[in-house]
């Protein structure tokens, strides 16, 4: 079902993730040079850092570079706005597991939100090689340096068996362009079994949430939820003035067991 051109870019990915899954280099934990001070922002969006910052307490630019930081205030903005618009309680305590982490550039971000007992990051690429020889196992030892309660665990969701209170999943890949633009190899997309594991995961009780991108990859998400035996509980979606630089806003759900 996958073009000619598809899967010649599938090949190439799969070469290089075999590369990086043998090779599994690393340089150590990698700490970004922090910004100390966030320039680039308008007066909007300034007020807005300010006051997120001061109701979570935190000071991302004191540990973090321009960027990760900028990011970080967006997923909180995000996580602040959704949660007290949609009405959801926020759980807190117990184990939060977040699908597809990256290099959990944004652990630090749900560790002030959620204040979980423990805080877990799945990435199925964790070795990834980057230009400046770094692998994200790298980066994500350096994001956790502060955070003792949170671990980065290199899996496949999809096999992965753990139980946790509060699933979530950040732009989780739907398709096969989204896996290919990622530089992965499509044998990675499969997100029937990956819903399946969240709902196997969660406790009775718990709530999985999860995030897409605009209307019709969430169209999508609600599909595979609901035939992986998740019950809609809320949905919420509304342009920040941290998430300018998004084509549509975010569209956050919550789940729960049938
Ligand atoms: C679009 S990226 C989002 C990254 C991150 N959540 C964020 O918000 O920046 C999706 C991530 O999911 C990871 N991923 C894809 N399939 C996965 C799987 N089956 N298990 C664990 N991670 C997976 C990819 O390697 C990639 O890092």
């Amino acid at each position: 079902m996958y073009s000619l051109f598809q899967r010649i870019r599938s090949l190439r990915h799969r070469f290089w993730y075999g590369v990086s899954e043998r090779i599994r280099w690393s340089r150590g934990a990698f700490e970004e040079t922090p910004v100390r001070q966030l320039c680039a922002v308008n007066r909007e969006q300034g007020e807005r850092i300010a006051a997120l910052s001061s109701r979570y307490q935190v000071q991302f630019e004191l540990q973090m570079s321009a960027a990760t930081c900028a990011n970080n205030y967006e997923y909180l903005d995000i996580l602040d706005r959704g949660w007290t618009g949609s009405g959801m309680a926020r759980p807190t305590g117990g184990v939060l597991c977040d699908i597809g982490c990256a290099s959990f550039w944004y652990a630090a971000t749900l560790q002030a939100f959620f204040r979980p007992d423990r805080l877990v990051g799945v990435e199925i690429e964790g070795h990834r090689l980057f230009k400046d020889g770094r692998t994200r196992i790298d980066y994500a030892a350096g994001y956790l340096r502060r955070l003792p309660s949170a671990q980065f665990v290199v899996a496949d969701y999809a096999d992965y068996r753990e139980p946790a209170d509060v699933i979530m999943s950040w732009f989780p890949f739907l398709t096969a362009a989204a896996v290919l633009a990622w530089r992965l190899p499509l044998s990675v997309l499969a997100p029937e079994r990956l819903f399946w594991s969240i709902k196997h995961n969660l406790r009775p009780g718990g709530t999985f949430f999860m995030v897409n991108h605009g209307e019709e990859e969430a169209a999508l998400a609600n599909r595979l939820c609901i035939a992986a035996g998740l019950r809609l509980v809320s949905r919420w979606a509304c342009p920040g003035v941290l998430s300018e630089h998004r084509m549509q806003p975010p569209v956050l759900s919550w789940w729960q067991h049938v």
